[in-house]
């Protein structure tokens, strides 16, 4: 049942290339334009959302994170994120022409219902992008997109993660070509980019025996760090949350942007700094991160970089390399995720724990 791999939650790892391909299938028309089944809202509907709230919990949230700059960049429509456990005690700001799009992996995560159900209430639409057909937020909502990704059995989601991200990504284009804020040519070669993904993906697993060496090393690492920017920063959220579920070690992800407000005194000498290197394109965004990758160094990090294919800048101050496809930066986080995955997974299974059932959790939290 776990295909020779020792853990469900390896499995999922390596199911992603499918999971994401899976997820793609059919969203196009044979005319090329995007087509998402479950989406009963009307184009005048969406026509008129000036505003997007996103919630979710945990991983989820860290997926609508990366949504808000999609959605932000092809829409130009604002999008706000938000925690569900805290969205419905701060009387949010909310009418018929906000679309409220709740993420949940399980649909049944008890905060997201109950948050979707108070937008419900302000009379706002409710999207809802869910991996459990039939399960309770998709039915309690107005439109869903459901991701392929087959059930995930690990407590851990990953091959969750990376398939709302994908279901966020089309949300995204499918608002684009309803509003007409992206021409259709364009929204066709971002779908043609997102169709490369799962080679991608599959490249980035195969290095999987340099991810374990690296997490062997790190047994008896107290802590580790995560730095990324822009669409990164949700990935190194996301990486530290896999190494607290996992492995029980104390893990942070920053904005690379906020180490010089607080965070860089948390350096000392080889303490490991995780950094998601955006990519060499966006020079602005790269050449800053490169420069906070100098100070952690300086300062006596053990720089573990994220890099891309070709771009050279950083080795000088990386201490390792861990080597991306080239992929735009807003589609990144599909590939920058894994290794991070892969490494929590390896450390974990390492220091002796049980990765598909981590202490003290549950795969889905039906209590606020
Ligand atoms: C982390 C993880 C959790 C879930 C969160 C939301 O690996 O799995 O953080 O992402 O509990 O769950 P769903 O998406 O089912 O609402």
């Amino acid at each position: 049942e776990k295909d020779g791999h020792d853990w469900f939650m390896r499995k999922e790892i390596f199911e992603q290339p499918r999971a994401v391909a899976d997820s793609l299938l059919g969203r196009r028309t044979p005319e090329g334009h995007l087509q998402l089944d479950e989406m009963r809202l009307s184009d005048q509907e969406l026509r008129d959302v000036d505003k997007v709230i996103i919630i979710a919990c945990g991983t989820s949230f860290y997926a609508g994170m990366v949504a808000k700059y999609a959605i932000e960049h092809w829409c130009r429509v604002p999008v706000e994120v938000e925690l569900a456990s805290e969205f419905r005690y701060r009387d949010p700001i909310l009418d018929y022409s906000t679309l409220v799009v709740a993420i949940s992996q399980s649909g049944e995560t008890a905060d997201t219902l109950q948050a979707i159900r108070h937008a419900r209430t302000q009379r706002s639409k409710v999207l809802a992008i869910c991996n459990t057909n039939g399960s309770t937020i998709p039915r309690e909502s107005d439109a869903v997109i459901y991701t392929h990704a087959g059930p995930e059995i690990g407590v851990a989601s990953t091959k969750g993660f990376l398939t709302q991200l994908v279901a966020c990504y089309l949300l995204a284009l499918y608002l684009a070509q309803v509003k007409g804020t992206r021409y259709g040519d364009e929204i066709g070669q971002v779908v043609e980019q997102l169709e490369a993904m799962p080679s991608h993906i599959e490249r980035v697993l195969a290095d999987q025996e340099a991810i374990y060496a690296l997490a062997r090393e790190h047994v008896g690492t107290r802590s580790v760090l995560f730095l990324g920017r822009h669409a990164g920063y949700p990935v190194a959220l996301e990486g530290a949350l896999k190494l607290k579920e996992l492995a029980y070690i104390h893990a942070e992800g920053f904005a690379a942007g906020e180490l010089k407000h607080g965070p860089i005194a948390l350096i000392e000498e080889g303490l490991p700094v995780f950094c998601v290197v955006p990519p060499a394109g966006r020079d602005q965004l790269r050449d800053k991160m490169v420069s906070g990758i100098q100070e952690v160094r300086a300062r006596g990090a053990r720089t573990i970089c994220l890099v891309e294919d070709g771009d050279d800048a950083i080795t000088p101050y990386a201490d390792v390399v861990i080597r991306l496809p080239q992929v735009p930066v807003l589609l990144q986080p599909l590939v920058a995720a894994v290794p991070l995955q892969l490494f929590a997974c390896e450390l974990a299974t390492a220091l002796g724990h049980d990765v598909d059932q981590p202490r003290n959790l549950a795969k889905s939290v039906t209590v606020e």
